[in-house]
């Protein structure tokens, strides 16, 4: 199994969720510049770092994707719902390398998507070197380490829009674990 991601085996329409979070409490900035990002700009062309938030989706859309995961998970730790929606500015424009400050895993529903590309990074001495990557298509759920260096490459103009279950004190192996018991991951 892969330590940084895991596609599940469903897909989620996004029909009834609200996903513009123009319409939502903001639930925590975060900064352009962390270190990670800094060791990226260093070694990358065209990474241009972009500051992005986290917002407070609708209970009642937490309510309907929480049926989406299995009672045994829940059972270990109950996640909240965050959303996202990053705003390109410039056709270079990252999210740039970071760890998840406040989250060890998360799983996340992708919509509306344009071809963004999370990539995950180890150090190899001072440099990062890419190890693992994908491009979710409207509608995937991954398992991602949030835990693990990692940025996305956006698809100026468009919005990112995800909605994400947040794994405070759980690591990823152990969500991992309780999702493949389910038949929702390999
Ligand atoms: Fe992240």
């Amino acid at each position: 199994m892969s330590p940084y991601f895991t596609k599940l085996n469903i897909t989620v329409s996004s029909d009834g969720l609200l996903l513009d979070a123009t319409k939502m409490p903001v639930l925590k900035y975060y900064d352009a510049a962390q270190k990670h990002a800094l060791r990226a700009r260093k070694q990358f062309d065209n990474y241009v770092a972009i500051p992005n938030a986290t917002y407070v989706p609708r209970e009642e859309d937490a309510q309907a994707l929480l049926q989406h995961l299995p009672k045994e998970l829940v059972e270990i730790e109950m996640p909240d719902l965050w959303a996202m929606n990053i705003r390109p500015q410039h056709s270079a424009n990252v999210l740039p390398a970071h760890r998840d400050m406040t989250r060890l895993a998360s799983v996340t529903f992708f919509f509306d998507t344009h071809g963004e590309e999370t990539s995950f990074y180890e150090y190899e001495g001072a440099n990062l070197v890419k190890v693992a990557s994908f491009v979710a298509n409207s509608g995937d759920v991954y398992l991602l380490n949030n835990d693990k260096v990692h940025d996305v490459r956006l698809a100026h103009p468009h919005i990112r829009k995800s909605l994400g279950f947040s794994f405070v004190t759980t690591p990823f192996e152990i969500v991992h674990e309780k999702l493949r018991a389910a038949g929702l991951a390999d």
